[in-house]
């Protein structure tokens, strides 16, 4: 750790650390109440809607942490300057940790806006703001008082700002349906499949570069192309959301379009990390950031551009809008893209931050494997049960709970595959807030 304030980050990526653990737990959850009937009391007092509202908030919470987390300890290396205020960073994480548990908690009591991943109350939503506000000052003080610009923060902050503006859309409640839903997916499309990929395209830029040793230029050079391919398709794309809300029939044309485009910056993204990996130059200190980065990659691609591509023609939507198949996607995607980048920030800050050169790396790369392939398992099972679920209902017509039966064997497989999945991210948890040197060096 060059800088003082870098510190910072371990704050952060610890609070997510624990919050992905919870998370997963719910998801668990969540799994079993589709196969197995839970007895009533326990749903009165913690139903599914209730456990999914934790679930993909405490998600976007822990992911939004680690990114913030990430942007304190980039920064710092980038402008060569401590952070503008460290005691501001931290009094920003305990506003948005206290938020975080106020919504939680206003969740069980019934306290919420109703809109999946955008429910806490407009109260809270304004405790958001005040926070994202003090973090881009922050970010952006320090930037702005270092005078030395780069691309990576320069992406960085873009994506950051657009996040936090995109936020702000989501905040009113429209009382045509319609209309709310159109809203809703500037922000939660617009995130994934906008600003969170400036953020991964910088953060991924910039462990690139720290690990292989390449020019600058070089991955710079990439940078430019991946943004601007990103936010063509990205924000075009948004239309395939569009197709079944009431909004005008050409979305149809420039949502299955534009988003069959998307997959292209991701693969181009692949091709990037894969060939700056190949030539890498330097002697690598830290190969299990290597193992994230690449699996970063893959499973972006697999889960987004794959899954994403094979139900967004309209064609194919029709079928499976809203089913298991979503979901499916939603967890490759969201694991793939993200929790993988964010684990790639924390396995390459946490040795730094804690001072440490060589660390024994075995039990990073067995729950990498454990989690990836068990991930791969649930996607999988969810995908089965969606496909069940859309020829049930949408070709055959037959009603809702006759899908639901035919899907329970699928939904207990991704229970299986999930308890694995817990015990990867457990001892990664572990691994990364434990971390020791290795023998030889200590
Ligand atoms: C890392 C990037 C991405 C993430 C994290 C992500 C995640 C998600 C999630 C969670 C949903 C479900 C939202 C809901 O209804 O509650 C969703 C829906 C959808 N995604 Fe993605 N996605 C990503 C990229 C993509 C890409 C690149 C495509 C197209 C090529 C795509 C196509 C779709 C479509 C068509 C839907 C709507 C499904 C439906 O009609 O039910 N996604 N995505
Ligand atoms: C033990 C592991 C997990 C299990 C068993 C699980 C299970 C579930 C279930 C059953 C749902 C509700 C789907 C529905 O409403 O029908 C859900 C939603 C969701 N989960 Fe998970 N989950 C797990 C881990 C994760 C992880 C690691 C992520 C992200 C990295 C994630 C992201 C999501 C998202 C984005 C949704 C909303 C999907 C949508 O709206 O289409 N889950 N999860
Ligand atoms: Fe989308």
């Amino acid at each position: 750790m060059k800088y003082k304030s870098q510190g910072i980050a371990r704050a952060y990526f610890t609070v997510a650390l624990l919050l992905f653990v919870l998370q997963v737990i719910v998801g668990l959850y969540l799994a079993f109440n589709y196969f197995f009937t839970v007895p009533q009391g326990v749903v009165d007092a913690f139903p599914f809607s209730t456990a999914r509202a934790f679930h993909t908030n405490l998600l976007v919470l822990w992911m939004l942490l680690g990114f913030m987390g990430g942007a304190y300890f980039i920064v710092p290396e980038e402008t060569e300057r401590e952070i503008y205020s460290t005691k501001l960073a931290y009094i920003q994480l305990i506003l948005l940790v206290g938020t975080g548990v106020a919504a939680l908690v206003g969740f069980l009591f019934g306290w919420t806006q109703g809109r999946p991943l955008l429910e806490i109350p407009t109260l809270l939503d304004l405790f958001v703001v005040v926070g994202a506000l003090m973090f881009l000052f922050n970010i952006g003080m320090t930037m702005i008082t270092a005078r030395k610009w780069t691309v990576i923060q320069g992406t960085l902050l873009g994506g950051l700002v657009f996040l936090a503006v995109m936020y702000l859309f989501g905040i009113p409640f429209y009382k045509n349906t319609s209309i709310d839903w159109y809203y809703w997916w500037w922000v939660i499309h617009l995130w994934v499949e906008g600003a969170w990929e400036l953020i991964t395209s910088a953060i991924m830029a910039f462990v690139l570069l720290k690990l292989t040793g390449v020019e600058r230029k070089v991955v710079e050079k990439w940078l430019y192309v991946e943004i601007g391919l990103f936010l063509f398709t990205g924000i075009a794309g948004t239309g395939h959301h569009y197709y079944w809300l009431a909004a005008p029939r050409y979305w149809l044309w420039i949502g299955g379009i534009f988003s069959a485009l998307e997959p292209v910056p991701i693969v181009l993204m692949v091709l990037d990390t894969w060939n700056h990996v190949r030539h890498r130059k330097l002697e690598i200190k830290n190969h299990l950031t290597f193992v994230y980065v690449v699996g970063c990659a893959v499973l972006h691609l697999a889960g987004a551009g794959v899954l994403g591509i094979v139900h967004t023609l309209p064609q194919i939507n029709y079928y499976t809008h809203g089913s298991q198949v979503t979901v499916s996607h939603g967890h490759l995607a969201f694991f793939g893209a993200y929790a993988l980048l964010n684990l790639t920030i924390f396995y390459f800050a946490f040795p730094q931050l804690k001072g440490i050169v060589r660390y024994d790396e075995k039990l990073g790369r067995i729950c990498f494997w454990t989690m990836s392939l068990s991930m791969l398992g649930i996607t999988l099972a969810f995908g089965v049960a969606g496909v069940i679920q859309s020829y049930v209902e949408r070709v055959m017509g037959l009603g809702y709970m006759t899908a639901q039966g035919h899907m329970k064997l699928w939904m207990a497989i991704a229970f299986a595959f999930g308890l694995v999945f817990l015990v990867g991210v457990i001892v990664m948890v572990y691994d990364l807030l434990f971390m020791k040197p290795a023998r030889q060096e200590a």
